[in-house]
């Protein structure tokens, strides 16, 4: 089983490819969780994610021989550029296998961070398995995501770190796709603290790791469902579910809401760009799955900021409707001169701006004298909302929240 020796080595090695990346003391977040939160800032890794600590790592114990044959894994996510920028930092060739579907913006990073990527196959699963093919074609060595304690040793850094830069520390809290990132902070933490608590969180759409711990054997969901890609794993790895089963104190679950919450309270109060996967150990804390001492200790690792713009507008939509300061609604009125003005006479008093306006007579779904308007309208908060539909529904109209 992977060593805290194993981790001490990797530190090392990885110092010169990787940054030492800040922790930094949230008031926000302290005052929300009546804690001392410390937010360990991954995504201001070269990359912008973790992953560079375990490939650099991992590369670093190649035989001459295997440095000369290159690499080879299959990655969508930060493992590809994690594992392009090591190598080429290394001067080993690497070869990136992705899902034909790719983002473009991910095919791009990855070969401009130095590697050939290769398109190939419907999913994760068919890439990975043309990435086995080359492995023995052309003797490259194969670079795996999580399941290798090299790989393991170097996210482990990340635990060193977090000691270094605050001693005192009670719980790290840190997300788990296939373990690789948990298994390596843990084994850090508790070779230097066994105090400090180790706390994992997995998306609810994507949780094996309670289940496996239930049974003493690694669980493989039947398919993942959550909006943190980066950790929508269907099971950990054997050698990273032994170390979790042995050093990790606790398993909670976060759901999809509650990450995407996590991601805009990040980008609104902490103005740091944070990834679904990245978000979920501050998620745990902000809706109280995980109990705290008042003013405990607390280092959530902020894993990764990669994350797509469409799913980042997506995110922000849904925190703003989550925390009343979104609204869409729909409503009839009579089809006369006037009538939408009273309507609107009622945002003016109520101060609610309009984003957007959409005034419909040709629905089927109304009588022939009426006419259906849909409003997307800038609220203060939920009170606001409440006030505001209480008010229009206390006029007579009938309203449909859409959104
Ligand atoms: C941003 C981010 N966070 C967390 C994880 C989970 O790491 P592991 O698979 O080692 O558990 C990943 C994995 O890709 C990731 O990209």
């Amino acid at each position: 089983m992977l060593e805290y020796a194993d981790v001490v080595a990797a530190h090392e090695r990885v110092r010169e490819t990787s940054r030492h990346t800040p922790l930094s003391y949230s008031h926000t977040f302290s005052a929300m969780t009546d804690a001392a939160v410390h937010l360990k800032l991954e995504n201001a890794q070269r990359t912008g994610a973790f992953k560079i600590r375990g490939a650099t790592n991992r590369i670093a114990t190649l035989s001459a021989a295997e440095r000369e044959a290159g690499v080879v894994t299959a990655s969508a996510g930060n493992h590809a550029q994690g594992v392009a920028l090591a190598a080429t930092r290394a001067g080993v060739d690497s070869t990136i296998v992705m899902p034909e579907n790719a983002p473009i913006s991910k095919v791009r990073a990855t070969e401009n961070y130095g590697a050939e990527v290769v398109l190939s196959g419907v999913d994760y699963d068919a890439a990975a398995d043309r990435a086995h093919e080359i492995e023995r074609e052309e003797g490259r060595t194969y670079l795996h995501a999580f399941d290798d304690e090299d790989v393991m040793a170097g996210q482990g850094t990340i635990g060193l770190e977090i000691l270094e830069d605050c001693p005192e520390v009670d719980t790290v809290v840190v997300p788990i796709g296939g373990g690789g990132l948990i298994s390596g902070i843990a084994t850090a933490i508790e070779g230097a603290r066994p105090e400090t608590r180790i706390v994992g969180v997995q998306a609810e759409g994507a949780s094996s790791v309670a289940p496996s711990l239930a049974k003493g054997e690694r669980v493989t969901l039947s398919g993942v469902d959550t909006m943190a890609d980066g950790i929508a794993t269907r099971t950990v790895g054997e050698r990273t579910f032994e170390v979790i089963d042995s050093r990790v104190d606790e398993v909670v679950t976060v759901s999809d809401p509650e990450i995407a919450m996590a991601v805009v309270h990040l980008l609104e109060r902490a103005k740091t760009l944070v990834e679904g996967a990245g978000a979920v150990p501050l998620a745990a804390l902000l809706f109280d799955h995980i109990d705290l001492e008042p003013g405990e200790t607390v280092v959530p690792v902020i894993s990764g900021g990669n994350i797509d713009l469409n799913t980042l507008t997506t995110v922000i939509v849904r925190g703003l409707v989550e925390t009343g300061r979104y609204l869409k609604i729909r409503t009839v009125l009579k089809d006369r001169p006037g009538a939408l003005e009273d309507l609107l006479a009622i945002f003016t008093a109520y101060r609610a701006n309009i984003f957007a306006i959409q005034h419909d007579r040709t629905s089927r779904d109304i009588g022939m004298s009426d006419t259906e308007v849909e409003i997307d309208l800038e609220t203060r908060g939920n009170d606001h909302v409440t006030e505001l539909l209480a008010a229009i529904e206390g006029r007579g109209y009938e309203v449909d929240v859409l959104v």
